[in-house]
């Protein structure tokens, strides 16, 4: 299981002592807002915690908790996941964050952890992203990170923008 850290954030793969973090975020209405529309209930995060440790086991690869160092709290999640769930698909990355800690810059700065990731150490040919078409905020960090917008599908039963990079547009901005 892979630790990742940056300047001011460790990534640790969900572990069932991240729950109280984690459900702290996920009832957040704001931060659930684009992607299931409701805050979790305790039974979702708890869900959530026991399909990704599934993951993590079979694929060596799923989400993370953000710890922020500062603090030693989780602030934020993110993933590098099969789009649609279905290793069938390209490699998807994610992220969400507690909203007091939006706009400080941790989502682009576990993103790019995420991404070296994905294409150093998993060899990925490319990395898609996908948001609600409205999440403005998590579209600008898809661009910031280098991808390009492709276009709508539906993703999670929904319509996304689709988002993605691959491994050249990633080399070329190292
Ligand atoms: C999306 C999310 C993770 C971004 O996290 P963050 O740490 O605030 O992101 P960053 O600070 O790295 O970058 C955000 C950028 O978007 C910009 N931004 C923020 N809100 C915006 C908005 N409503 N419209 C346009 N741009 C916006 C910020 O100014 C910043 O850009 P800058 O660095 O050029 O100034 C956070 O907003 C969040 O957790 N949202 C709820 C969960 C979610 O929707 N996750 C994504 C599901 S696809």
């Amino acid at each position: 299981m892979t630790i990742l850290t940056t300047a001011r954030l460790r990534l640790e793969p969900f572990d069932d002592n991240h729950f109280e973090g984690l459900f702290r975020m996920n009832s957040e209405p704001e931060v659930m807002r684009y992607i299931t529309g409701k805050p979790d209930t305790p039974e979702d995060t708890l869900a959530m915690i026991e399909r990704i440790k599934a993951r993590w086991s079979e694929l060596g690869y799923s989400w993370w908790s953000f710890f922020e160092l500062d603090s030693d709290e989780i602030i934020g999640a993110g993933c590098i996941q099969h789009l649609g769930r279905d290793i069938a698909n390209p490699l998807e990355i994610g992220w969400r964050l507690r909203k007091d800690k939006w706009n400080l810059g941790y989502a682009s700065e576990a993103a790019k952890a995420m991404a070296a990731f994905a294409f150093d150490r998993l060899n990925a040919p490319s990395l898609y992203a996908v948001c609600h078409q409205e999440n403005l905020a998590s579209a600008h960090v898809m661009k910031k990170l280098g991808m390009q917008y492709r276009g709508v599908e539906r993703w999670y039963d929904m319509e996304t923008a689709v988002y993605a990079m691959d491994r050249a547009d990633w080399l070329a901005r190292q």
